[in-house]
């Protein structure tokens, strides 16, 4: 994007910042924006808590009570930016079909000339924050940085939980080191001499989270709010770094890294992908139930992954964040104590509700102090009461609130989670949100049925989310909103990995599909979940070790009850058969709705995949 060269506002290079192309660009992003000053972020402790205070002072930000939530602060958006805005989510590559079927596309030329005028004079009264990050410990061969421009002390303070955030970014860019530029704006300038009239500044009716894949830019407008703003995360860490993976061999996934330590010590390092919304943070920081004494589960990501090859013929995966932006609702000391541990002290909340002693309230809460409060102020500032709640069915925190929350503050972090080497993947999982059909879990046979596994994933839609309950919408590898190309050219990217790593001697992880969710003729959940999901972790070490046979079943290797350890949990064999078994007429119909989704796939669709679909076909029809 061309713009006129900067007239009276000092850049303020800081003497730390040698990069030329960075402060060229910087010039030019000012001179379009206009912001009232320019203020390079340093990361430091001593700068956080400068721009906290001054979005308390501005009524952004409320300290919470320092007795219970010492460090913490709540924030409360507008209304209308509450979630990521998929519909507005633009991937600009010079040919649509590069973009593929599932992602809102515009020619770059088009999007440019739209932005433009959007990005002209869009920090008018507001300071532009230079926030410098590494996705990755800083200095890995794995790692990348970016460099994101934006008007939001929010997002500022944000990004120095999320990433490794400040001046040491400028020592590993050097004078010509690359970066991926993200511009970001909320989208209301301000008059001269104009206060903002909202302690949520964005723009109500227009948002654009665009991203070109070929130039590696991202440019976000409008809102404030999570994976729209921090653009470090799905942005950055997975839209372009997919397309970035793709040309250099590599890949960028929406998987959460767990280590798993056996009582002799042996430690396996795990990479699941998960739709959104089915419980990866949960897993990520799983507390192993009784009967499994000396097994220890550690976080190492709960989102994304960047997983490349080495020379000694393993994958290695590095989480490229190095914190937590994760939904409170749901979140209690049964679903995930290590997750409530983490949030006793320095977090930053949104639109989760404030008690009446300063401290927050979500919905799910209710389960570790036995009720729920008589009094709250709701997510959106206003009186709630359970009685309120009961007439109106409003909600004290909004479904989609958040905590972010630095990884240090986990306790069970896993001790390699900084090695800039990454850790070394043992095991793929892919697991969806299914009432039916998909089994609780199974392996794939070979690499392209695990492919198949994946790009065939589908999650339940709730009311809420996506309107119509119970649908399946098919999020193959949970990458759905996050890939940032053509969807079957990575699915062949997936494909290709097999040849390109065992033509350099690299034996492939085994690949695991897991489905939690399967319910019974009366509507509930069968299996019991949260850390009960070790006992199938187990299983998978076990067939990793060689120690589990397993049964071939129609979907892959599935266990049998005897391999699996009950140890501490009543669970019946007819139980395990309710999470197991495969019904062939659901089947059937399953499979018919794979060939609808391959249809919507059509254009590079890998022949193999149609070929394992064939297969499975065949073999149900045999069954
Ligand atoms: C997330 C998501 O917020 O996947 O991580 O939506
Ligand atoms: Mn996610």
């Amino acid at each position: 994007m061309n713009s006129p060269a900067m007239q009276g506002l000092d850049l303020n290079v800081p003497a730390h910042v040698k990069n030329a192309r960075l402060i060229a660009w910087v010039a030019d992003m000012a001179a379009l924006c206009k912001p009232e000053r320019i203020y390079w972020c340093d990361g430091s402790q001593a700068e956080y808590d400068r721009l906290c205070q001054e979005l308390v002072d501005a009524g952004s930000f409320i300290k919470l009570n320092p007795a219970k939530r010492p460090g913490s602060f709540l924030a409360r958006t507008d209304p209308s930016d509450v979630a990521r805005v998929e519909d507005r989510t633009f991937i600009c590559s010079e040919k649509q079909e590069d973009a593929g079927p599932t992602n809102n596309w515009m020619a770059p030329a088009e999007m440019r000339a739209t932005l433009n005028p959007l990005f002209d004079g869009c920090m008018k009264g507001r300071t532009m924050y230079v926030v410098p990050f590494s996705m990755g410990p800083l200095g890995s061969h794995i790692a990348h940085i970016g460099i994101e421009l934006t008007d939001s002390a929010y997002v500022a303070v944000n990004q120095k939980l999320m990433t490794r955030m400040g001046k040491a970014v400028y020592d590993v860019l050097g004078t010509d080191g690359d970066f991926v530029p993200c511009m970001h704006t909320v989208g209301a300038p301000l008059a001269a001499g104009e206060k903002d009239q909202t302690t949520w500044p964005c723009n109500p009716t227009t948002k654009y989270i665009v991203h070109f894949p070929e130039t590696r830019e991202i440019w976000s407008y409008g809102s404030g709010y999570g994976g729209n703003a921090l653009l470090g995360k799905k942005c950055f860490a997975l839209r372009i770094a997919s397309t970035m993976g793709r040309a250099q061999g590599w890949l960028a996934e929406h998987m959460l890294i767990l280590g798993v330590t056996n009582p002799q010590g042996r430690k396996y390092h795990v990479a699941a992908a998960f739709p959104s919304a089915c419980g990866k943070t949960n897993f990520s920081m799983l507390v192993p139930p009784a009967g499994f004494e000396g097994w220890k589960v550690t976080t190492i990501g709960d989102d994304i992954a960047w997983i490349k090859p080495h020379a000694d013929g393993k994958l290695y995966a590095i989480n490229p964040e190095a914190g937590y932006f994760g939904v409170a609702p749901g979140t209690n000391t049964l679903s995930n104590p290590n997750c409530m541990a983490s949030l006793n002290e320095n977090v930053i909340f949104t639109n989760v509700a404030l008690t009446d002693d300063g401290d927050v309230w979500w919905e799910g809460m209710e389960q570790d102090s036995g009720s729920k409060p008589a009094h709250l102020i709701d997510w959106q500032g206003k009186d709630w009461t359970p009685e309120i709640a009961k007439e109106t069915g409003a909600k004290a925190a909004h479904p989609n609130a958040r905590f972010t929350v630095a990884a240090t503050n986990n306790p069970a972090l896993d001790s390699q989670w900084d090695d800039p080497n990454g850790v070394a993947i043992d095991a793929f999982i892919f697991g969806g949100r299914r009432s039916t059909t998909v089994p609780l879990v199974t392996q794939a046979r070979d690499w392209t049925e695990g492919v198949y596994m994946a790009a065939t994933m589908g999650s339940e839609t709730t009311a809420a989310a996506f309107g119509a309950q119970g649908v399946v919408r098919r999020d193959p590898f949970a990458m759905l909103p996050f890939c940032g190309y053509n969807m079957s050219d990575y699915f062949q990217h997936w494909l290709d990995m097999e040849h390109k790593l065992e033509s350099m001697g690299h034996t492939l992880p085994p690949i695991f599909c897991v489905n939690w969710f399967r319910k019974n003729a009366e509507g509930k959940f069968v299996w019991p979940g949260f850390g009960e999901n070790m006992r199938v972790l187990k299983w998978m070490i076990d067939r990793i070790e060689g120690q589990a046979q397993g049964q071939e079943t129609l979907f892959g290797t599935a266990p049998t009850y005897a391999e699996i350890n009950w140890t501490g949990l009543d669970f019946s064999a007819e139980q395990f058969n309710t999470v197991t078994s495969i019904d062939k007429a659901a089947w059937q119909e399953e499979l018919k709705l794979h060939g609808t989704h391959f249809e919507q796939l059509a254009y590079h669709l890998p022949p193999q995949l149609l070929e394992t679909r064939q297969a499975l076909e065949k073999r149900l029809a045999e069954a």
